[in-house]
Parts: C-alpha cells; structure tokens; sequence
C-alpha cells in the first residue's frame, strides 16, 4: 500500500511539530506548505527534519513546498497558516488577519485536495474552521478543528500534577467554543473511573478549571507566541485516529446540525474519529449548569462568525 500523504499548511511553530510527529509516529509522508517567500525556510526545515529520520530510522520523506500542485492527493491536510497571537491578543483578535488567509488555503485546497480530511488548527479556531468548511463546500465529516483535545490535555496536566496522581489515569472532557469562557465537564472527569469530584476539593478545581481556560494565554505570556508542542501533539492524535479509522472519541470543533442545540455553528463536542472522518457527534446528558456554559460560549463563537459573514 502506498503510504498516506500528510499536507501541512503553515510550516511555522506547529507546522514544524506537527511534521516532526507525523514522521515519529509514521503516518506518511510529509508536506511542509508555506507561502513563496517562506519556501526556503519550509525546504530547510524540511530538510532538518528528514536528517532527523536517519538517526531515527523513519521511513517517511518531508518535502518542503510553496506550490500547490505539491498537495494533490493528500489524505489529510492541517491548517496552521496564520498568525499566532502575542501577548495581550486574544485569539478572536486575530480575526480580521487570518481570514483572508484562510479563505486563501481554502480555496488552494478545494482545488488542489477536495478529498483531504482536514484539521483546521489556526485562530481563532471555531470561526476559523466554519469559514474553511464554508468555502470548500465539503461535508462536515470531512473538516474539523483541533481545541478539545488541547484543552482537555491542559486540563488533564493540571489535574494530573494536583493529585500527585499519573496523568495516564486521569481523562477530561473540555467542551464549548475554544476560547476563555470553554466548557470543563467536571461529571466526566475521572481517574480511572473514579469522578474528579471526589478527588479533588472544590476550590483547588476550580482553580484548574480557571488555569485551564486561560491555559492557552498563560503560554503566550511566558513565551511572546503561542504554544506549538501540545497543540501538534492533539492534531496529530485526531489525524492518527483518522488514518488507523480507531473510532476514537475525542472532543473536537465540529460543524453542528441541531447537536446541543445549536446549528449552523462550529463548537467543541465529543466526536467519534474514524476513517469516515468525523463519523458521529456523541450528545451527552449536561447539568442546567453546564448548558448555561455552553451557551455562554456558543454566544462569543457566534460573535466572531458574524464577524466572518459580515467581511
Ligand atoms: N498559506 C500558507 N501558509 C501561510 C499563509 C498562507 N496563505 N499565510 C501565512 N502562512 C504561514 C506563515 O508564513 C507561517 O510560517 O503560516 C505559518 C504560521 O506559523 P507561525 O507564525 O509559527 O504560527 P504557529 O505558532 O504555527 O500558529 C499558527 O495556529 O494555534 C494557531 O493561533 C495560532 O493562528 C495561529 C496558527
């Protein structure tokens, strides 16, 4: 069988990890896209990242690219062309500069890789992803954003470090738009079955769900740039979950149709990943609590797309 091609879209911070990933964990081969005047740097970072396969023993070519022709046939495309935040900047800041970027690669893509799944990473990701899918035209099994997983890997970590407790055992469900007012689902946080509530005081959760919420920020401001490992590391499970059709459940921005409630709006909720794509969204029982979160979310996602369809 021939191997899978990954298209990257961005070879900046994430774009870099996300090769890196894809190569350890042999989920094809790699193209690193960036715009003309980034083509050199996307060659040689391909290039580094190909020397890395030959301490490494991965058979997987990286190519670096800035011609579209490079993507045809891709299995799987992931967006992270755009500009990250800087400190101070909220991620819905950045609406107005990565929207023409986006309906850029979206209309390269439609053209050049219709039958890609896509992973939309860039921000701010729920108004970001809405406008790939609206210009492609493809169905919503076919394009989905990466957040859920990053915040709920954040929330996962804070939890973890808490309790003193391994991070294999403890799952978490982040749900809602990917912004500060996301959704932590506490009713279905676990250690090994074991609900978070009865591990962890009150006050110390809420904490971490605070922590986790600005989770995102608080890199920005220790670094002057967004994350780029954890981010990298969630896309590259969705788009292994894809390609080995696991059928995991993962919370992911995906294009609603009447799920929770709502419709016609991209916003985190736990997905079933298969080789279908984004084959089912899982609808689970939420307390009036968290509905009220939700649609307190749902509200400034809804604020940015008609940012999106007012431009
Ligand atoms: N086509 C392809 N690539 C583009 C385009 C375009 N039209 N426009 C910009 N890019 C490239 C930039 O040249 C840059 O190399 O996208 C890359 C982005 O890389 P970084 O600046 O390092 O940003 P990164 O940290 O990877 O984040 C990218 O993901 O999480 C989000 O908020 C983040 O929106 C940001 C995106």
């Amino acid at each position: 069988m021939a191997r899978k091609k990954i298209g990257l879209i961005g070879a900046g911070n994430i774009g870099g990890e996300l090769a890196n990933l894809a190569v350890a964990k042999q989920l094809g081969d790699v193209v690193l896209f960036d715009i003309p005047s980034k083509e050199a740097f996307a060659k040689g970072k391909a290039l580094d990242l190909e020397q890395a396969t030959a301490v490494n023993g991965a058979d997987a070519s990286v190519v670096g690219s800035s011609n579209w022709a490079d993507l045809a046939g891709a299995d799987v495309l992931i967006i992270t062309a755009g500009i990250p935040r800087k400190p101070g900047q909220s991620r819905d800041d950045l609406v107005g500069i990565n929207l023409p970027i986006i309906r850029d690669v979206a209309g390269k893509a439609k053209q050049h890789c219709p039958d890609a799944f896509v992973i939309v990473i860039s921000n701010p990701l729920d108004a970001m992803v809405y406008e790939y899918k609206r210009v492609v035209g493809a169905p919503r099994s076919k394009v989905v954003g990466m957040a859920g997983v990053l915040d709920s890997s954040r929330f996962t970590l804070f939890l973890a470090r808490e309790l003193g407790l391994s991070i294999k055992d403890v799952r978490t469900m982040v749900l809602g738009g990917h912004g500060d007012d996301m959704v932590p689902l506490l009713t279905y946080c676990t250690v090994d079955g074991v609900p978070i509530t009865q591990l962890c005081p009150k006050d110390k959760l809420d904490a971490i769900v605070a922590r986790t919420r600005t989770g995102g920020g608080e890199i920005v401001k220790l670094m002057g740039t967004s994350a780029y490992y954890a981010p990298a590391a969630a896309a590259i499970a969705m788009a292994g979950a894809y390609l080995h059709d696991e059928k995991r459940m993962l919370p992911c921005a995906v294009y609603l149709e009447g799920e929770y409630g709502y419709r016609d709006l991209y916003m985190g909720v736990p997905a079933v990943i298969g080789a279908g794509g984004v084959e089912e969204v899982v609808e689970v029982e939420l307390t009036d609590a968290e509905q009220e979160m939700l649609a307190k979310s749902a509200a400034s996602v809804q604020k940015v797309v008609d940012i999106v369809k007012a431009s």
